[in-house]
């Protein structure tokens, strides 16, 4: 009995030991999710319950790794990361301060990303490459960049600061800083907070078929209003 009250005590000892370390070393995260996150309640709650901080503390420890050339032990904790959490961030990605992973579920984040510092993930995110090209093949996420949920961001691309991926937009070009990117492909809505007509900009067109089909939809909503009235 007395033995196994002392192991029960050694057990709540390394608990508690590791609750106070991620609070510590993963403060402005914890900070970051209770800012970006309405749900959530108390910092307990994020360290005990938050799938992406998790995913971040595995992520961390097997970049530790990565950068001492511990290649296969760095993979195997993101592995088993991943299995925890849902979320796969490859070790060799370099990530900023303040990330939140909001939800995280289908969370993959390549090799050769590079993340800026308060960035904010929904679920489904893809910071992938294209194909099999080698060296640097994905994404630089500038600072306090937000990237809804399923929004894929594909290649060696770069998003700029303070800018806004819409959910489920495919992102294959760069986004200078400050815009907002909706759509299959990704075009700019909104840029240094002004609204952009997508049909008078020469710039940022990237898909005059789906531009065309905007444009029909919209003059055949115009006709059945009229036909209403
Ligand atoms: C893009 C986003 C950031 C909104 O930006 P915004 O500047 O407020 O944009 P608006 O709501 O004014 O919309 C601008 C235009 O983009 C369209 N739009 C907005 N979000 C879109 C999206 N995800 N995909 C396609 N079009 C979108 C709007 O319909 C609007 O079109 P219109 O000008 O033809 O009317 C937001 O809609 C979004 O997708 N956020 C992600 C949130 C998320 O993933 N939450 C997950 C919670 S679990």
């Amino acid at each position: 009995m007395i033995t196994l009250l002392r192991i029960l005590s050694v057990l709540l000892f390394l608990f508690s030991l590791k609750i106070i370390l991620v609070a510590v070393f993963f403060y402005k995260e914890i900070k970051s999710a209770q800012q970006k996150d309405p749900a959530a309640k108390s910092f307990l709650e994020i360290i005990l319950l938050y799938q992406g901080l998790h995913a971040l503390v595995g992520y961390r420890i097997a970049h530790f790794l990565y950068k001492l050339h511990l290649f296969f032990l760095a993979r195997l904790i993101s592995q088993v990361s991943r299995f925890t959490t849902g979320i796969e961030i490859h070790p060799g990605a370099k990530i900023g301060k303040g990330f939140f992973i909001d939800h995280g579920m289908g969370v993959v984040i390549g090799e050769t990303s590079i993340i800026g510092d308060n960035v904010l993930l929904y679920q489904g995110v893809t910071l992938g490459g294209t194909g099999l090209e080698k060296g640097k093949r994905h994404p630089t996420i500038g600072n306090n960049v937000v990237i809804g949920t399923g929004a894929k961001i594909l290649g060696n691309i770069t998003v700029g600061d303070n800018s806004y991926i819409g959910a489920n937009a495919v992102v294959i070009k760069d986004v200078p800083p400050n815009s907002t990117v909706v759509g299959v492909p990704g075009r700019i809505t909104k840029q240094d907070g002004k609204k952009i007509d997508v049909s008078l900009d020469h710039i940022h067109t990237l898909d005059p078929i789906m531009q065309n089909i905007e444009e029909l939809q919209k003059r055949i909503e115009k006709l059945e209003d009229k036909g209403k009235s």
